[in-house]
């Protein structure tokens, strides 16, 4: 009786089992398609929509970058350097775009005019960015597509040619708007927020949300154009008056200059003059001295390593170690991230390396390398392998290296060192007594 019972009770647990079996690949797709969202960020009402579809101004032939261009030469020249120029051709984009499967939202930044977009959204129910209800757009202009964030996508509305001045004396009708001298022109695409079942301290892009309330803002009152757009003394249009106006630059992530105006480093030892049998502690310090916000921002790809090499007289490499500066992102089954240990602008973190120098060696030295990467390297090769990454675009820099006996030299090349270049800013960053923990 009592067997057979347990009998009973063991087959209506397999049974339960076996349904629970079944239901699982239901419960996944409904997992997968009503609850965890496919695209990695929230909806914000000021890009879930288009910019709305713009006419070309009066006095002027074409909104085309190029049109703009033949009376703002500097201004046309210096854009089409820019990654705003390329941010629909990108071939970083155009791989990530492809793994999302060319989702419509992705252009409301990257190519952000209603004339640059192949389809109208017309419903976003749930703001559910995978059930949007889209019809083919009758006035859609595949080349314009490729502009990017063209020149109409911050300056043109309603007809006018929206502008920094008051005074401007133009052949198109031009209209004064304050929000050129704020961060306003920014905001909408520089602060993706997070959606639901995603667990970031910010979203994705969300450089303004690490901007908003630190040093460059409030004691220095910078907007992002002071750094991402010099100012320049020059006529606004060919063969006008000179005014102050700003260069159309916008570097950042894939320039290595524009990453080494963004850190300052110093390297220190202890002890400064080893002798065989010592163990020598290196520190290098990684400052954030001349970004706005966290160093790195934006893509959540983007990080930096911090490498120490011992060598032999050989350059064979004896000991190693790399620390990562980044964000780590877990994007399954939710998306959540596991750390953030990026540093806000003033802010600067100590990475430490020890190695004990064997008896009698005074031949070796030490190579402490910091590198910036777009990509991680296994990204890329997914990228590379899956998504029809083609370009060869740099995806990795060595923004500052140095070379250092382990020996009793080691003072002078550390003292050498001191006055190298790559101390940009570090006087405003030991102000600030923003230090951070030490990573050893
Ligand atoms: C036929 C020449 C010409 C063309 C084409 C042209 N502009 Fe202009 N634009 C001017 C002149 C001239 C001014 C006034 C310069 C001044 O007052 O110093 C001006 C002024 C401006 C200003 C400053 C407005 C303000 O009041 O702040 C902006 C912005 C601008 N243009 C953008 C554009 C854009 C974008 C395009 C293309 C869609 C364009 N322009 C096409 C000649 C032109
Ligand atoms: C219409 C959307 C949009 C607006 C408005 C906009 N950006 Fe961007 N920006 C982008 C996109 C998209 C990218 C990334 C392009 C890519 O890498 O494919 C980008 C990239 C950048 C970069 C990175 C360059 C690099 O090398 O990685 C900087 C810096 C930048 N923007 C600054 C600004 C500043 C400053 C403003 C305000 C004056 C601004 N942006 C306004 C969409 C925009
Ligand atoms: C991402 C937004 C953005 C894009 C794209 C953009 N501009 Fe601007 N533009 C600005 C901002 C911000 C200013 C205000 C700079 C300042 O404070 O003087 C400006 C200023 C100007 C001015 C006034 C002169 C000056 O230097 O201030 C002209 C003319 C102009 N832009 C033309 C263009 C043309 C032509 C293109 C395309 C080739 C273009 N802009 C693309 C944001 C943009
Ligand atoms: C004090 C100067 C400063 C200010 C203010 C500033 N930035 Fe930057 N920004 C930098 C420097 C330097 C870098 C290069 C370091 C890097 O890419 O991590 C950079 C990088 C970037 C990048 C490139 C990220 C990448 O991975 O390619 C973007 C995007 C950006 N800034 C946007 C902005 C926006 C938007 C604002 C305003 C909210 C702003 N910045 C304000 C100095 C500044
Ligand atoms: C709200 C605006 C916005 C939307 C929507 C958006 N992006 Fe971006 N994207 C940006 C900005 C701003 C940057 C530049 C940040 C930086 O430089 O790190 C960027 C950068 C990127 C980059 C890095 C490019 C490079 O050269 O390294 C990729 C890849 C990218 N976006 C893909 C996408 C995809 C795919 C989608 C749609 C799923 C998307 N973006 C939607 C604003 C946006």
């Amino acid at each position: 009786m009592a067997r057979w019972r347990l009998r009973r009770r063991s087959r209506s647990r397999w049974y339960a089992f076996l349904i629970l079996l079944a239901l699982a690949p239901v419960g996944i797709y409904y997992f997968y398609t009503e609850i965890r969202p496919t695209v990695i960020f929230g909806l914000r009402e000021d890009y879930a929509h288009a910019i709305p579809f713009q006419e070309v101004p009066a006095g002027i032939d074409s909104l085309r970058a190029e049109a703009c261009g033949e009376c703002h030469q500097a201004i046309y020249e210096e854009w089409k350097t820019s990654i705003h120029a390329h941010a629909y051709t990108d071939p970083f984009f155009q791989a990530y775009w492809t793994k999302d499967q060319h989702v419509w939202v992705c252009l409301n930044c990257h190519a952000p005019l209603e004339n640059q977009q192949p389809t109208l959204i017309q419903h976003i129910p749930d703001n559910r960015v995978e059930k949007a209800v889209q019809v083919e757009n009758p006035r859609y202009d595949t080349a314009y597509q490729q502009e990017g964030v063209t020149c109409a996508a911050c300056h043109v509305r309603n007809g006018k040619i929206m502008g920094p001045f008051d005074d401007s004396a133009a052949p198109h009708p031009t209209e004064y708007d304050p929000a050129f001298r704020t961060t306003a022109v920014c905001h909408r695409c520089h602060n993706v927020v997070s959606g639901p079942f995603q667990f970031y301290n910010v979203g994705p892009c969300g450089t303004y949300a690490e901007y908003e309330g630190e040093f460059f803002m409030k004691e220095k009152g910078f907007t992002c154009q002071h750094c991402h757009m010099p100012e320049i003394s020059r006529p606004v249009a060919d063969g006008g008056p000179i005014r102050q106006g700003r260069q159309h630059l916008w570097r950042g992530g894939h320039d290595p200059e524009m990453i080494k105006r963004a850190v300052a480093i110093q390297v220190q030892a202890d002890p400064p003059d080893p002798e065989p049998g010592d163990t020598v502690t290196m520190t290098l310090t990684l400052i954030n001295a001349g970004a706005g916000h966290k160093i790195p921002t934006g893509d959540p790809d983007r990080h930096f390593t911090v490498e120490f090499y011992v060598k032999d007289p050989s350059g064979q490499v004896v000991q190693e170690q790399t620390d990562t500066m980044g964000r780590w992102i877990l994007w399954q089954p939710v998306i959540l991230e596991v750390y953030d240990n990026r540093l806000l602008p003033l802010a600067s973190r100590a990475y430490r390396f020890s190695y004990r120098i064997p008896e009698g060696r005074s031949d070796l030295v030490v190579d402490a390398q910091v590198r910036y990467h777009i990509l991680t390297d296994g990204q890329h090769d997914m990228l590379r392998k899956n998504y029809g990454l083609r370009s060869n675009d740099p995806y990795r820099y060595t923004i500052y290296t140095r070379r250092f006996p382990l020996s009793n030299e080691l003072a002078v090349a550390l003292h050498a060192e001191t006055g190298a270049d790559s101390h940009r800013g570090c006087s405003v960053a030991e102000k600030s007594g923003h230090a951070e923990e030490a990573i050893s």
